[in-house]
């Protein structure tokens, strides 16, 4: 099992942390991961102004954006077909 916590802080939110958390839910599923990749909101994780922030188990990531955040997500945690 995989936990990916998305930091919900107030920047962080500003930025689409919500979406963020929506979309990830909506791959989990569509992908059937749902047996493997957990998802947890976080409050502040502390690098606030760095973009959407993330972590992959205990590594952090920050994301530019929704969709790179999308794009991490895919690639890191979406099995290849
Ligand atoms: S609000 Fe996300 S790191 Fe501070």
């Amino acid at each position: 099992m995989t936990v990916v916590t998305v930091c919900v802080g107030s920047s962080c939110h500003i930025k689409g942390a919500r979406q963020v958390i929506e979309r990830f839910s909506e791959l989990t599923k569509a992908h059937g991961l749902g047996s493997q990749v957990e998802l947890k909101g976080s409050f502040c994780m502390e690098r606030c102004g760095e973009g959407l922030n993330w972590q992959i188990g205990e590594e952090p990531i920050t994301s530019g954006s929704v969709e790179e955040a999308v794009e991490t997500f895919l690639r890191r945690l979406v099995p290849k077909a």
